[in-house]
Parts: C-alpha cells; sequence; structure tokens
C-alpha cells in the first residue's frame, strides 16, 4: 500500500514528511515517572514522517544531553526540544531576591488549609523526604539557562519554547540554523514572539492538555494568522485525528501541534493508570486548575482538584506552588491515591478509546486529513468563490 501524501510549507521549513508535531510533554503524575515525550515517543514519530519533540523541562542539563543521545540513536530525522521558559517563577526569583530556602514564601495558612483539605479527603499528612533546593535561576526560568546552553551546544534543528519568550536565545539559536517554534495562547503573546524571532507560532486553544490559556482553538487560530501574517501558524488544542488535522488547514495553519493524542501512545513515558484514566475520560473529565504548577493547567479531573478550586485558596506563583503541594502529593502517593496526581491532557481525551504506537496515530491522523481534503470534501460539498469578472 502506498504511504498518504499530505504537504504542506511547514514540511519544507523543518525537513518533514507530514504536518504534525508532537508536542514537547514535560512530566505528569507529580514528577514520579519524568517527561512524558521522551526519546522513544520523540523518536518514533520522527521515524514516522512527523516531528517529534523531547519535553525537556523535567531533564536536568546532563540527562537532557543523555536524552537528545538517545534520539539520535533512534532515528536520522529532525526532532526537536522544549523547554519552559517562564517569567515569573518563585514569584519573581529571577530578581535575585530569593531567600536561602524558598519554602519560607509559602503562607502558613495556605499549608494549613492544604493540610486540612487532605484530611477531609481521608488522606494521612505526610512530611515528603527532604529534596535538595531548586537552584536560584538566573532568567526565571529554573534550570532553563543550563538546558538552553545543551539545545545550543546541541546544535537541535528545533527548539520549542512551551511558556514564556525566547528573545535572549534567539540570536544563538538562529546562528546554529535552527528552528523557533513558540507556544502561544492569545494574540498578544503570539505578537511578541514573533517579534523576537520565533519561525512558528504554535496558537494553542483552551482545549488543550496542559498549561493553557483561555481561548479556543477555532477561535484563536484565525485571529493569530491574521495577527502575525506572513509568520506561520500551526495549530494546537483538540486536535486528535485527521478531522482535527484536516479542519486546521482549513482556517490556514500550516500544521498541528498534538499532546493528549499521543498521550496514550505505546510510546509515551506515562503511568499505564493514568493512560488508562485517560482512555476512560468522557469530554467533560477535564478541569482547568492551578493547583499543580500555580499556571492554569488541563488535567483529567479529580476530588482534589475538585476540593482545590471550591477551597477558594489562591495559588502561589509557578515553582512555589510545586514547592506548596510537595508533601501533599507525597502524602497522596503514600495513601495509594495516584488518581489524585497530575494527569494533565486535553478535552479530545473522550475521543481517545485505545493505546497504539506512535506511527498508527501518526499515520491515522495524515491519512484521515488526506481522505477529507481530497476525497470526501469535493465529494460531499459543492462550492465555488464568487468569479472576479
Ligand atoms: C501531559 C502534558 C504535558 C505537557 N507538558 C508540556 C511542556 O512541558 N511544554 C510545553 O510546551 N507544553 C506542554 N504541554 C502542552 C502541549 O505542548 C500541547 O500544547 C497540548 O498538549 C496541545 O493540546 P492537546 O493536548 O489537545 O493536543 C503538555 C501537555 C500535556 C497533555
Amino acid at each position: 500500500m502506498s504511504r498518504p501524501v499530505l504537504r504542506t510549507p511547514l514540511c519544507d521549513l523543518l525537513g518533514i514528511e507530514y504536518p504534525v508535531i508532537l508536542a514537547g510533554m514535560g512530566p505528569v503524575a507529580g514528577g514520579l515517572t519524568g517527561p512524558v515525550a521522551t526519546a522513544p515517543l520523540a523518536a518514533a514519530v520522527s521515524n514516522a514522517g512527523g516531528l517529534g519533540v523531547i519535553g525537556g523541562a523535567g531533564f536536568s542539563p546532563d540527562t537532557l544531553r543523555e536524552e537528545i543521545a538517545k534520539v539520535r540513536s533512534l532515528t536520522d530525522k529532525p526532532f526537536g526540544v522544549d523547554l519552559l521558559l517562564p517569567s515569573n517563577y518563585m514569584g519573581g526569583a529571577a530578581s535575585g531576591e530569593m531567600p536561602r530556602d524558598p519554602r519560607e514564601l509559602i503562607p502558613a495558612e495556605t499549608t494549613a488549609a492544604l493540610k486540612k483539605m487532605a484530611t477531609d479527603l481521608g488522606i494521612d499528612w505526610k512530611e515528603a523526604p527532604a529534596r535538595p533546593q531548586p537552584a536560584p535561576r538566573r532568567t526565571g526560568g529554573g534550570m532553563s539557562d543550563e538546558q538552553m546552553e545543551v539545545v545550543i551546544e546541541e546544535k537541535i534543528a528545533v527548539f520549542a519554547s512551551g511558556l514564556g519568550n525566547p528573545a535572549q536565545w534567539v540570536p544563538r539559536l538562529k546562528a546554529n540554523g535552527t528552528k523557533i517554534i513558540s507556544l502561544v495562547g492569545n494574540v498578544k503573546n503570539a505578537k511578541r514572539v514573533r517579534d523576537a524571532g520565533a519561525d512558528v507560532v504554535v496558537a494553542q486553544g483552551t482545549e488543550a492538555g496542559g498549561h493553557t490559556g483561555r481561548i479556543a482553538t477555532l477561535a484563536l487560530v484565525p485571529q493569530v494568522i491574521d495577527a502575525i501574517a506572513p509568520t506561520p501558524v500551526v495549530a494546537a488544542g483538540g486536535i486528535a485525528d485527521g478531522r482535527g488535522l484536516a479542519a486546521a488547514l482549513a482556517m490556514g495553519a500550516i500544521g498541528v501541534w498534538c499532546g493528549t493524542a499521543f498521550l496514550v501512545s505505546d510510546e509515551a513515558n506515562q503511568p499505564e493508570t493514568q493512560k488508562q484514566r485517560i482512555l476512560a475520560a468522557t469530554d467533560e473529565d477535564t478541569r482547568v486548575t492551578r493547583l499543580y504548577s500555580g499556571k492554569t493547567m488541563r488535567n483529567i479531573t479529580n476530588p482534589l482538584i475538585e476540593a482545590w478550586d471550591a477551597s477558594g485558596i489562591a495559588a502561589l506563583p509557578m515553582g512555589l506552588q510545586g514547592l506548596l503541594i510537595q508533601d501533599l502529593v507525597y502524602s497522596c502517593r503514600q495513601a495509594g491515591r495516584e488518581d489524585l496526581l497530575m494527569n494533565a491532557a486535553g478535552q479530545i481525551s473522550g475521543l481517545l478509546t485505545e493505546s497504539r504506537p506512535a506511527a498508527a496515530i501518526l499515520h491515522d491522523m495524515v491519512n484521515g486529513a488526506a481522505d477529507i481534503l481530497a476525497r470526501k470534501l469535493p465529494a460531499t460539498i459543492t462550492a465555488a468563490p464568487e468569479s472576479a469578472a
């Protein structure tokens, strides 16, 4: 059987066969198992004709370098690295005002409220074993300075910034020939990363799993396209099959960036219980919460998220919120309540019913879109634009 054909300008720009990018996905499940998009998944997507992207956010610089080497041992195709470059980390610790122990920044009443929430859910409060303090951050992006040095030294084909603005890194990335992709959730940030030098802007709708904004994909994509033309736009959020891919191309996006679709792939580094919860989820089973990271994140819902949201407790900035919930996450694990841990996933979870190899997911998406665009639409829709005369 012949391979399906589906080419857009994204294929030429990134040197790939199909206009589908694996979203760079970092850790879930309280960081228990590391990032979701590791070498096997990234390489599988690249080998199948898409662009695999390592979710580098949860990797130390050394482990990131090892992961890059692993992908290179599994594929000779282009691949990318995604990192988070948040501007506000540990409540502004970027300015160098971070106390020696950032836990001092956590209000005692917030911890007390969290303990009560755990007790109400029948969880015994246990203190997590002491963990090394996060190193002070020079750009406010956590380890991002050191991680970015790895991306630059390794001359990665594609760099994706999941949060924040890559501006300060653009000259060195471009000098390496690295293509820069930046994720945004609104027009304002699309213009900002375009001005910074992004080669491709991913417009990510609120449907998306993980950190997400407020605007839906169908409304966001055309507005971003118009705002930053001629910079190319890739659509994200709620796209998991040929229908979503065809719709994104019809809107004028040159490709798609997909997370949830690949979360349930065989190669995803995601605990089996978490995959099963996504496969069992309906369209209504996700919630946006600040519980796990301090930023708005779409997750498969659970009683802890519901209790947190009902409590009205104000979330702390990214980084501090992670420290705040460290003991809570540990207590949930000790109580065998993995169902209460972070399980980031998008609204399209309800469409997913089986775990499959990433190559099969990619193939069906591309083949489905090609079928819609080349056969189904012309066969079922009669259309002609007004003539110029
Ligand atoms: C489990 C999970 C982890 C994620 N981690 C990251 C990350 O580390 N960096 C990033 O840029 N985006 C991350 N995202 C968001 C994705 O990049 C992507 O924008 C989103 O999954 C697209 O929407 P979809 O899930 O509907 O396909 C994550 C998403 C999920 C589901």
